[in-house]
């Protein structure tokens, strides 16, 4: 098993004194794509980053690759994983090139970056870029590329890393439907050709089934649900609306235009 989560619940407690993370099991296995749903507040971001070892567990235990997570053994188990935060977490005023470079941080020492980059890595950096289709905006500060440019620089940071394991926070949060398409089919290319286990946060069913075999959806930091990915909004007839929070608001405005 990839990843393993038995009964994980989590240290932080909601408003209402619950664990944010409240008793979750799941399996993950070597090169699945899954989608993680659920309402804000539901918890995905913090299941993502309780397999990091990003956030404290009260009690359950994480496996990665079979390995138990814990304090000695984090910075190993990390070097497996990459994760795109939610937002991306880029620095703006660099390049994207450099963003891109950062992601190697994590595995070079102090001294092997002392004098900037080596050329391996920005040749490497370069031809990421370069297949998520930004060789041109290589060289652009990051704040002057638009939304889905800068998501998949995102993407670009993590795959330096060489993950086994990609996990993508919202990665088509506030993109354009075509835009989204184009990280969702980034990230689909990626778990087809390099067989990388994919998990990725995401807020509407259609993309989820059009990318992923299998959905987690999360509500109040507990699994309601686990499996296929299709047809979610028939078997969620009447959740939907709670699924896509964002629909609520928009649905009467269309109907009242049409
Ligand atoms: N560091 C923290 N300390 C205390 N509570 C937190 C912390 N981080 C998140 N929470 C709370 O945990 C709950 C789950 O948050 P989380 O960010 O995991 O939700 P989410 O499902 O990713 O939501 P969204 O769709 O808005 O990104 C929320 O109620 C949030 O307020
Ligand atoms: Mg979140």
């Amino acid at each position: 098993m990839t990843i393993e989560c038995k009964n994980i619940s989590s240290c932080q407690k909601s408003a209402l004194g619950s664990p944010i993370l409240n008793n979750i099991s799941c399996q993950i296995k070597k090169g699945e794509f899954v989608a993680l749903l659920g309402v804000n507040g539901a918890g995905k971001s913090s299941l993502l980053k309780s397999l990091m070892g990003l956030i404290f567990l009260e009690k359950g235990e994480v496996r990665i690759n079979d390995f138990l997570l814990t304090p000695n053994n984090i910075k190993k188990i990390r070097r497996q994983m990459a994760m795109i935060f939610q937002g991306g977490g880029l620095i703006r005023q660099l390049s994207a090139l450099d963003n891109v470079l950062c992601g190697t941080l994590g595995f070079r020492s102090s001294w092997q970056t002392l004098w900037g980059f080596n050329q391996s890595d920005r040749l490497l950096a370069l031809e990421l870029l370069t297949e998520l289709g930004l060789k041109e905006h290589a060289q652009q500060k990051v704040s002057k590329l638009s939304g889905g440019q800068r998501q998949r620089v995102a993407i670009a940071r993590a795959l330096i890393q060489s993950p086994q394991i990609l996990l993508a926070d919202e990665p088509t949060s506030g993109l354009d439907v075509i835009a989204s398409h184009h990280v969702m089919e980034s990230l689909a290319r990626l778990n087809r050709e390099k067989q990388i286990t994919v998990i990725v946060v995401l807020h509407d069913l259609e993309m989820a089934a059009t990318y992923a075999k299998r959905a987690i959806i999360l509500e109040k930091g507990q699994v309601i649900y686990d499996g296929s990915s299709q047809n979610l909004s028939a078997q969620f007839n009447q959740s939907v609306p709670i699924i896509l929070p964002s629909l609520n608001g928009i649905k009467p405005i269309i109907q009242q235009a049409a």
